[in-house]
């Protein structure tokens, strides 16, 4: 297995229009275009004539046309020369999928399965896109520890002064490295705290797993009353993904999912969306901020001092190594 074996979520959906869209995962380029049926396809942004970007080109008749002397590729690649008959010519192609609301891509061989969905009895808030500039490693250490919170979240962590009481669970297998933290939580405005009814003493639960194929957290948020131990109905659950760009940064994509059980009441989903979509977006750009600080960013574990909270990180780099880079040990 390599990087491109596992299925990457690598654009919204509503961002691949009539344009063909470049992005670049692991250091490689890649054009994404609709053909004739508004079919996503994604072929090598390098046309095979004379290396063209071919992301420079049109779609004309669901045909990616290059933009220096006119070659068209449909979704498999196969090309056609205006000035030539017969010109066997072909791109690379990928295999690409609409899932989710974003577009997927992976090589055309691999049999990698593609990371389906638990969100029976969830509603969509919102998908985003962010890049930071850090190593795939270190930017997964942020998103797998809940010791940044009190000092860079500004809602959805835990309190400053309670740190201390917050249990951190590891659960750890070949395949995934899951971390359940509970306690009490950053202090929420009033309103926020009505709207979602919840109790100022209720814990924060931070329930997630890690997987390797492709690299992706999924987020199990809730809460529990003090006393009784009783979970909240409301849920938040956050599909995050790591997409290397290069050995120097990352493309994130988060899909934030919700369970709410006033959701068809008072309208109030027209009031939470919004709110979500704002929250998860302002802790992100928060995490990017202080991710891009770090002074050596050199992902070697070697010399950090780490603490209870940060158990994740070993297992988390041997799973890239093994699963997602298909290194044997
Ligand atoms: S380089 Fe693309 S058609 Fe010539
Ligand atoms: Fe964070």
């Amino acid at each position: 297995m390599s990087v491109f074996d596992h299925w990457h979520p690598v654009l919204k959906s509503n961002e691949l229009k009539s344009k063909p869209k470049a992005i670049i995962l692991n250091g490689k380029q890649v054009v994404l275009f609709r053909d004739k049926e508004g079919l996503a396809s994604a072929l090598e942004d390098i046309c095979p004539h004379r290396r063209m970007a071919l992301s420079l080109g049109s779609v004309k008749n669901g045909r990616l046309t290059c933009i220096y002397h006119g070659m068209s590729f449909d979704r498999n690649g196969k090309g056609e020369s205006p000035g030539t008959e017969d010109c066997k010519i072909s791109a690379a192609k990928f295999e690409c999928l609409e899932f989710y609301g974003a577009i997927w891509i992976k090589s055309a061989n691999s049999s990698a399965p593609f990371p389906y969905f638990d969100i029976e009895g969830f509603g969509l808030m919102d998908i985003s896109r962010y890049s930071i500039s850090a190593p795939l490693e270190l930017v997964l250490d942020n998103f797998t520890e809940v010791e940044h919170t009190p000092s860079v979240h500004a809602f959805l962590g835990y309190d400053n002064k309670k740190m201390k009481e917050v249990v951190v669970e590891p659960e750890i297998d070949d395949l995934k490295v899951r971390i359940k933290n509970t306690g009490p939580q950053k202090k929420l405005p009033p309103l926020f705290r009505y709207i979602l009814g919840l109790d100022k003493k209720d814990l924060f639960v931070d329930d997630w797993t890690t997987y390797f194929s492709p690299v992706y957290t999924v987020y199990d948020q809730y809460w529990v009353d003090a006393k009784t131990n009783e979970p909240s109905d409301t849920r938040l659950r956050i599909y995050l993904f790591f997409n290397p760009i290069s050995d120097t940064s990352v493309g994130l994509i988060t899909f934030t999912y919700m369970k709410y059980p006033l959701f068809s009441h008072f309208g109030l989903n027209l009031l939470i969306k919004p709110a979500i979509k704002q929250i998860v977006n302002l802790e992100v750009l928060r995490d990017k901020k202080i991710l891009e600080k770090i002074l050596d960013k050199n992902p070697n574990i070697a010399g950090m001092k780490l603490t209870r909270f940060d158990r994740s990180l070993g297992p988390n780099r041997k799973r890239i190594d093994r699963i997602y880079k298909g290194n044997i040990a």
